[in-house]
């Protein structure tokens, strides 16, 4: 079989496909409160065509995780039938979710059964209000519901991202964690990255790596997990209490996991991604609508991981911050 490489030897397996621009909420951290300007609708691929490539990913290229991103890909129609084909194909791959989690407790059992295997859900305040000042709209008990139904559906363990922004929700990294911790769901804190469709991310804001850990090291004790199991995986792990419960804290500006990174994107108007941070994006949508066949679309898509940066540079002063938010290219 081919593989996804760059020209650093990092070998792509991990594929996020972003299922749709659109999303029920309006996290600060995302979008501006009125939304943004969707895709139309036939710039979008359809079902069939996201099938497609990631069979050919599978099948030819070496990759071994699915995760569905958004927007907020509850909102897709298709998404349990593309779970379904998804975990239908050979070999097996790893097949996630990543989601606001609102509608997740009606599709929670639904995607289970078409073989899900996993799903991280982002809840960044215990608090109403909170919820409401960040996302912009009153959804904090549907997310909390949607949880528990993907705890009891089996997608377990449910895997919980959290952004902290100063003077809005750093003051619940604890409280998220002891909630996180009763219900037996694993929590990763994520620093703020310049992903925001309004360019308002400001370093001065950005909870750190750091500052996360002092903080839950006031009330918790936390060791070093495994070094070993890290791999690619961005969160560096540690062992609550000695375990085996673990807390993540994804260091993605200020401790960058570029070299190790595992990932390449699809965007909802199918655009091969080599990374969240690209300023280049590579069409396969085109490519499929042309009629190309499979050689074709997995030549384009080995020449678009090619040419992979070895890393963000969000460090760097010419740093310039992706056209498209977050939303637009799966998280
Ligand atoms: N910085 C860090 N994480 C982000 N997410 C969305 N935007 C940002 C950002 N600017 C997170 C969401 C979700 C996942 C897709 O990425 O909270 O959990
Ligand atoms: Fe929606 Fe996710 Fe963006 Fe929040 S971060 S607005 S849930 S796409």
């Amino acid at each position: 079989m081919l593989t996804l490489s760059d020209s650093f030897g990092r070998v792509a397996t991990d594929l996020r496909v972003s299922l749709t621009d659109r999303c029920n909420l309006r996290c600060s951290y995302c979008m501006p409160p009125e939304g943004l300007e969707w895709l139309p609708k036939p710039d979008l691929l359809t079902a069939d065509e996201i099938v497609r490539l990631v069979t050919v990913g599978v099948e030819r290229l070496g990759i071994t995780e699915v995760r569905y991103t958004g927007g907020e890909p509850l909102l897709r129609r298709e998404l349990v039938e593309i779970v379904a084909r998804t975990s239908a194909l050979r070999p097996t791959p790893q097949v996630s979710l990543t989601t606001n989690g609102i509608g997740l407790a009606r599709l929670a059992a639904p995607l289970a059964e078409a073989g899900l295997h996993r799903v991280n859900v982002s809840l960044d305040t215990l608090d109403r209000e909170t919820f409401k000042r960040l996302a912009h709209r009153d959804r904090l008990a549907d997310v909390l519901d949607g949880m528990a139904a993907a705890d009891a559906a089996g997608l377990r363990p449910v895997k919980v991202n959290t952004v902290l922004m100063r003077g809005i929700n750093d003051h619940e990294a604890v409280a998220l964690l002891h909630y996180c911790l009763e219900r037996g769901y694993e929590l990763r804190f994520i620093e703020q990255m310049p992903l925001d469709a309004q360019h308002g991310w400001r370093r001065e804001n950005m909870v750190t790596a750091d500052e996360i850990l002092a903080r839950l090291r006031d009330s918790f004790d936390l060791t070093d997990d495994d070094p070993v199991e890290r791999g690619s995986a961005p969160a560096e792990l540690f062992l609550v209490g000695g375990g085996p419960a673990r807390v993540g804290v994804i260091g993605s500006v200020t401790r960058p996991f570029c070299g190790a990174c595992d990932r390449v994107r699809i965007t909802a108007d199918g655009q091969v991604r080599n990374c969240l941070f690209a300023t280049d994006e590579s069409d396969l949508r085109a490519a499929l609508r042309s009629g190309a066949g499979d050689d074709e679309i997995a030549e384009r898509w080995l020449a678009a991981v090619k040419i992979k940066k070895a890393g963000h540079g969000i460090d760097d002063p010419a740093f310039l911050q992706p056209s498209r938010p977050m939303s637009a290219i799966g998280g």
